[in-house]
């Protein structure tokens, strides 16, 4: 290792700070010296003032007046866990990340959350749902940051902002905490059709899970894979629970967020802590890398837009075991800090608007949230593989770096050319062709199509699951004041399907709107299985 580095046992030499944080058999101030008294303070006689002078006095409050961060702008309330996932080897045709080969077990961080509710609010709201898990894999960290629901409110990150404000409670009264029934929310899901795929799920069963062991998560964008040989693929991120997809009915969830608001992250805690370790099979769907970037007819570049398992299998590729809860709060689930960006050779970004946005957004929100550039320090942070950057200094910075040249090249520090040649295992950016015209703010004809899969999804429901999507609607709109908007989803509904429409139109005391677009649903095509040699096509 170069003067620059700082080696798994650098990594080991924190960790024991880590541990030791407190030490001794007494109570000192953070310098180290022992205390003699930490209940009263230093007065001007027995009854005070209390002196300037009280320096222990000072450093207590001033550290406890500072102890609180921002919570994340979005996903603020979480809860996560340790745990393992070890690959069967079934990717490695696809894929050349070292993690996802065979037998290959790598430490995990996955973080659970709800979305739009604060740090305090409560866990059984319908919302959808974060799955989040860092993988400490031997190349650096691989960041699958994903959701319960396979897709998303819009196709393009610059709305990101828009659809959150439009979800978060109203500016005014801060109500409400983190539900969908208010205004905004159907305003935003009205005006913006893209939005109604989405909503539909947060209304099904789905936006009201049983137990975050419960819940699948997905990607959602398509990833670009890239094998040994250098071929591509692309390839969507399935996670499956053991214990199957369960959802609370709506009354339960209810009772629950009365009772217990702790209810997922107590769930979740209980179940590891009693040895009911919650499992989950990770999977792909692997589509061709043809330059439409489509399957079936359905736009991969499209996060609004699923591809059926019926017509693209999901393979199962390893397992993921959560096996130790952590233990502090806030070093580990609230300091843990994900983003897309964080790519191991073997898995690549595609173009997909909403994706690219993420690739800025997650870095900068950390600089503010975690206080500076040295987020990566933190210990559940911290790859498990040797880091050798050269970024220097800065709020927070941890590591004392050696060397005197933190430039590339350079001719003093010894061991400094760890870039020459093309050394194994680095990530290698993929060369993607675009296309000729460049510099639009525009998006592909297919996006225009936002009610074909929503009805695919609600036709995909059993009777019971459909009579609970309507209630689901029928108790969120009629929270809406605005008679207009609630018309102008009632038109949405109309044009997902007619019975749907119907049954909230019942519930509402509206009339039925009838459809204003046409639909066409996407044509079946044959299933390309991995594992049965049918993938990659000749
Ligand atoms: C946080 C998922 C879209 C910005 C999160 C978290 C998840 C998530 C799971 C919580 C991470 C944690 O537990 O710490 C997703 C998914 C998306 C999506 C699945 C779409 C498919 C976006 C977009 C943006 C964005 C488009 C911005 C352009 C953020 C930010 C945070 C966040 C700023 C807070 C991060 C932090 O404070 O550490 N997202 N997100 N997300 N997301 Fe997204």
């Amino acid at each position: 290792s170069g003067p620059q580095m700082r080696t798994p046992t650098g990594v080991r030499a924190h960790e024991d700070q880590e541990v030791n944080a407190q030490q001794g058999e007494w109570l000192t101030t953070s310098g180290g010296v022992r205390l003699r008294e930490t209940d009263k303070s230093l007065k001007a006689g027995e009854r005070g003032p209390t002196l300037l002078q009280d320096h222990h006095l000072r450093e207590k409050i001033t550290h406890f007046d500072h102890e609180r961060i921002p919570e994340r702008v979005v996903h603020a309330r979480g809860a996560g866990a340790h745990g393992t996932f070890t690959a069967y080897g079934a990717a490695e045709s696809v894929t050349s990340a070292g993690f996802l080969a065979e037998g290959r077990e790598t430490p995990v961080f996955v973080r659970f959350s709800t979305v739009l509710g604060s740090r305090g609010s409560a866990d059984t709201v319908r919302d959808t749902r974060g799955f989040a898990t860092k993988f400490y894999t031997e190349e650096g960290n691989f960041d699958l940051v994903g959701n319960n629901m396979p897709v998303f409110f819009i196709q393009d990150g610059i709305k990101f902002p828009d659809v959150i404000h439009a979800g978060k409670p109203h500016p005014d009264r801060e109500i409400p905490q983190a539900q969908s029934a208010h205004d905004t929310f159907w305003d935003f899901v009205s005006l913006h059709t893209e939005a109604q795929h989405h909503a539909l799920w947060n209304m099904s069963d789905r936006g009201l899970p049983r137990s975050y062991r419960m819940m699948e998560g997905f990607g959602v964008h398509t990833f670009r894979l890239v094998n040994a040989a250098g071929e591509t693929s692309l390839a969507k991120f399935h996670w499956k629970p053991k214990l199957g997809v369960h959802g609370l009915l709506w009354e339960e969830s209810q009772m629950l967020g009365g009772f217990d608001p702790d209810f997922h992250r107590r769930d979740l805690a209980d179940a590891i802590e009693t040895g009911a370790y919650p499992e989950w099979e990770l999977g792909i769907q692997v589509f061709p890398d043809t330059p439409e970037q489509t399957y079936a007819g359905i736009d991969l570049l499209d996060p609004t837009k699923l591809v059926p398992e019926e017509i693209a299998p999901v393979q199962k590729v390893g397992r993921l075991v959560l096996d130790r809860n952590p233990s502090n709060y806030f070093a580990e689930t609230e300091q843990i800090a994900f983003h897309v960006g964080n790519l191991v050779p073997g898995i690549d970004v595609t173009d997909d608007a909403l994706m690219q946005a993420r690739l800025f957004s997650y870095v900068d929100t950390q600089l503010t949230r975690l206080g500076g550039p040295n987020f990566n320090q933190i210990p559940v942070n911290r790859p498990h593989a040797p880091v050798n950057d050269m970024l220097r200094d800065g709020f927070h910075q941890d590591a004392v770096h050696r060397g005197v040249a933190p430039y590339h090249p350079n001719s003093l520090d010894a061991g400094c050319p760890f870039m020459a040649g093309d050394p194994q295992g680095a990530f290698v950016d993929n060369p993607v062709k675009v296309p000729e015209t460049v510099k639009q703010r525009a998006q592909p004809a297919s996006f225009d199509d936002h009610f074909s899969q929503a009805r695919l999804f609600w036709l995909s429901m059993t009777p019971v699951e459909k009579q609970h999507i309507i209630a689901a609607y029928g108790f969120e709109l009629a929270k809406v004041y605005e008679p207009a908007i609630r018309e102008r989803q009632l038109q949405s509904l109309a044009n997902i399907d007619a019975d749907l429409c119907e049954g909230v139109a019942i519930a509402l005391g509206l009339p039925a709107p009838s459809p204003t677009v046409e639909l066409a649903d996407p044509e079946p095509s044959p299933a390309l299985s991995m594992l049965d040699g049918s993938y990659p096509p000749d």
